[in-house]
């Protein structure tokens, strides 16, 4: 049976509820929602979003990764960010990822020596964070991975209050459109860390007219109006300061949901020329930024109740 970080399954009134399928026992059967997702999510929206374009699409497969995959991700801005807060510190870091999709960038960083906890609420893409697991523990045995796959959701994070050195999160608050709902993420985010914890969170650039023009449209459409500066100001009301952004091109989130090679060759191109630009015309452009944030000691801490 695999367990959550959450012992206990809270509503949205955040009562104590009957445990849900996969946040309290996989075994259990799931309490008023639809089927692989738990009882704590009280966010209708987010699931519609994910059944239309993840679960029905496929989207989030890692087509074939082999060494070379694993090896060019670990060089990716977000994973060579949290490095650099590795050698910072001078230790392996403790890690919690909050919506990690295919777990591309957990297994990254498990695979540098790090202890990673990672979390998504669809059983669909725990799976595939699994599975690509297996490969790089397959691919790399002289690197043994601590890496937990669990089931989570944001806005029910009781057992993870003040235990982890950083806290990363990509693409998942652009999922809501009202900015309460972001600042309760990020509050949540925020009551992980222990003090002085840093925040490693990245958005897309959805205000971004080319961004709009992408095939993905549908997808994107659906996702807030968000971008570096709006996420700037978020993070600062959440109690963080930022100390660093990063900007991330178009293959690393894109290309794994292309079969056909050829069909990846004009993002690899793309983001060539991407990487000619100057550091300051890079962030206004990129289709996905993140920050590097450290929690402040002033700030506001009224996540701590937990949605
Ligand atoms: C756009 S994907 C990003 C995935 C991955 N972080 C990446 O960058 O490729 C958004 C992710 O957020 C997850 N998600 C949706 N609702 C969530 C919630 N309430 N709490 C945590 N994660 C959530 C989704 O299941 C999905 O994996």
């Amino acid at each position: 049976m695999r367990r959550g970080l959450a012992g206990v399954v809270r509503g949205p009134d955040n009562t104590r509820q009957q445990p849900a399928g996969g946040v309290a026992g996989a075994d259990t059967p799931a309490v008023g929602t639809s089927e692989g997702w738990p009882g704590a999510v009280p966010d209708e929206r987010t699931r519609q979003w994910h059944s239309a374009h993840v679960e029905n699409a496929g989207f989030y497969t890692i087509r074939a990764p082999d060494r070379a995959y694993f090896l060019a991700r670990l060089r990716s801005p977000v994973v060579a960010a949290i490095a650099a807060l590795g050698r910072a510190h001078g230790r392996p870091l403790t890690i919690l990822e909050v919506g990690c999709g295919s777990g591309a960038d957990s297994v990254c960083l498990a695979l540098q020596g790090h202890d990673v906890t990672t979390i998504d609420p669809s059983e669909h893409l725990l799976a595939r964070a699994r599975g690509l697991a297996d490969v790089a523990a397959a691919l790399f045995p002289a690197r043994p991975l601590r890496l937990r796959v669990e089931r989570g959701n944001v806005f029910d994070l009781p057992g993870a209050a003040g235990r982890y050195d950083v806290v990363l999160s990509f693409g998942v608050v652009v999922l809501w459109r009202e900015e309460e709902r972001r600042l309760r993420a990020l509050a949540n985010l925020r009551a992980t860390l222990n003090p002085g914890g840093w925040l490693v969170l990245g958005t897309t650039n959805t205000t971004h007219p080319l961004f709009k023009l992408l095939p993905l449209i549908p997808l994107v459409a659906d996702l807030a109006d968000h971008n570096l500066a709006i996420m700037e100001g978020e993070v600062r009301q959440a109690g963080f300061a930022v100390v660093d952004r990063g900007a991330v091109g178009l293959s690393e989130h894109f290309d794994q949901w292309l079969a056909n090679r050829l069909a990846r060759f004009p993002l690899r191109l793309a983001d060539r020329v991407f990487a000619r630009l100057p550091a300051g015309w890079q962030l206004p452009v990129a289709p996905h930024v993140f920050v590097v944030a450290r929690a402040s000691g002033g700030g506001r801490r009224d996540g701590a109740g937990f949605g």
